[in-house]
């Protein structure tokens, strides 16, 4: 076998524990935990939402088993119900969704279909709250698994970003400059909680997803002298970078210190205040992993999700949001190398859907995104099941206040077309 049928084959295998992969729910009860992945290591917030018992049918059923009352769940509601899936989620929920797409598609998805009474959503919490916000009140947006949250959206909650504005407030004061631009305009990633996009909303802000984040941050720029951008460091200093804003323009935020561990005179000069938060699946992309894919198959093609370290995204030829990657695979017309540095069950799919092509994940031994992959297809025959049975069981719903304000920064999303 050569080293890329290694890489290659064995990614799955090695993909942490089978646990996550064959029974999440073995997670739901116990020591609260995002389960074994790659972010098994981060801090989860108190109060994060928690998943109750799956019913044990269901855990006990066949994938088959499973498969069959997931299709006739969804035969039986028709177009009553709608299952959005994430490009990161499992092959065996990806199956059953009507729309599969990054997160920027989704929110778009989530809005186009008037006749579905519930939004199933295969993602994770940010997503489904996104989806919550923009569809009508009588849609209930459901997450199959409460637990799928995203380590990287708990990095920033509103009572610390609340306290930097403050204090970003009492620094920069609240008056125009002389173009009329205000001292600061705060970005939030679309990974975050709907009280940090309610949050930019009433604040003259905006959200932004990887696949529109320079279109954002020239909106911004035209309205105020600087930005102040959570929860993802990474995706804010990629994307200020690739805009020629100089590094030592960009100081980073970190909560637990006073004026974020900066100077007065840092921040005074800031083009981008970076908050200190970072993706665990992306973070483990190197480098070195880059060099070892030049190395061992020349000519290949590397490219990465902004979210993975500046060093990274400046050694790749190419980066670019889940949806970017997979329209660069397709668009290759010639048989590719790719390597590929974003989560590996988006990266395995796209190695069978393009076997013309040779692509692998950047790292052999990635974790998959252990938030992510708390749904399985059990939990989805589980609330398709409840629904059939006339109830909505893992409901997500925003309170009418934070959502008002959310769905001001969302559209102001919404009108950016993506740029990559
Ligand atoms: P996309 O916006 O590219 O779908 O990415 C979402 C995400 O969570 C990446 O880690
Ligand atoms: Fe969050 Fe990272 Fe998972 Fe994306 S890959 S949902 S940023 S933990």
């Amino acid at each position: 076998m050569s080293s890329i049928d290694t890489i290659i084959r064995t990614a799955p295998a090695e993909s942490c524990t089978p646990e996550l992969a064959q029974g999440p729910w073995t997670f739901d009860l116990g020591t609260p935990g995002y389960g074994p992945g790659a972010s098994m290591g981060d801090v989860i917030p108190t109060g994060s939402p928690r998943q109750g018992q799956l019913p044990g049918e269901y855990q006990r059923a066949s994938n088959d088993e499973l498969h069959e009352r997931i299709r006739a769940a969804k035969a039986t509601l028709g177009e009553r119900v709608v299952v959005l899936g994430h490009f990161y989620q499992r092959d065996e929920v990806v199956q059953h969704a009507d729309f599969l797409g990054d997160s920027f598609q989704l929110a778009n998805a989530a809005q186009t279909v008037p006749n579905a009474e519930a939004i199933v959503f295969c993602g994770v919490h940010f997503m489904a709250e996104t989806a919550d916000i923009l569809a009508r009140d009588d849609q209930a947006v459901i997450l199959p698994n409460l637990a799928a949250g995203c380590s990287m959206a708990d990095m920033a909650d509103i009572d610390s970003v609340e306290e930097c504005w403050e204090q970003l407030t009492a620094l920069y004061g609240t008056e125009p400059d002389a173009q009329g631009r205000v001292p600061v305009i705060p970005v939030t990633y679309m990974n975050s909680s709907a009280a940090l996009k309610g949050f930019c909303g009433r604040n003259g802000g905006i959200v932004c997803t990887s696949s529109n984040a320079a279109t954002v941050l020239e909106w911004a720029f035209e309205r105020g002298q600087r930005v102040l951008f959570f929860p993802d460091q990474h995706l804010g200093r990629n994307t200020a970078k690739a805009m020629g804003v100089p590094l030592e323009r960009m100081p980073m935020w970190n909560p637990n210190k006073p004026l974020g561990g900066s100077t007065p005179d840092d921040l005074a000069d800031a083009r981008v205040i970076l908050w200190h938060g970072f993706c665990s699946v992306h973070k483990r992309f190197s480098v070195d992993q880059i060099a070892r894919a030049r190395a061992e198959f020349p000519g290949v093609r590397v490219i990465v999700h902004p979210e993975c370290p500046m060093p990274v995204v400046d050694a790749a030829d190419e980066a670019g949001s889940t949806d970017y990657i997979r329209k660069a695979v397709a668009a290759a017309t010639e048989p590719t190398t790719f390597a590929i540095g974003t989560e590996v069950n988006m990266v395995n799919r796209l190695a069978a859907e393009f076997p013309q092509h040779t692509i692998f994940c950047l790292d052999p031994v990635v974790c998959p995104c252990s938030t992510m992959y708390r749904i399985h297809p059990g939990y989805l025959a589980w609330v398709l099941e409840r629904l059939v049975a006339g109830e909505v069981i893992n409901r997500i719903t925003v309170s009418p206040e934070v959502a008002a304000d959310a769905r001001i920064a969302l559209e102001r999303m919404l009108a950016a077309r993506p740029t990559v």
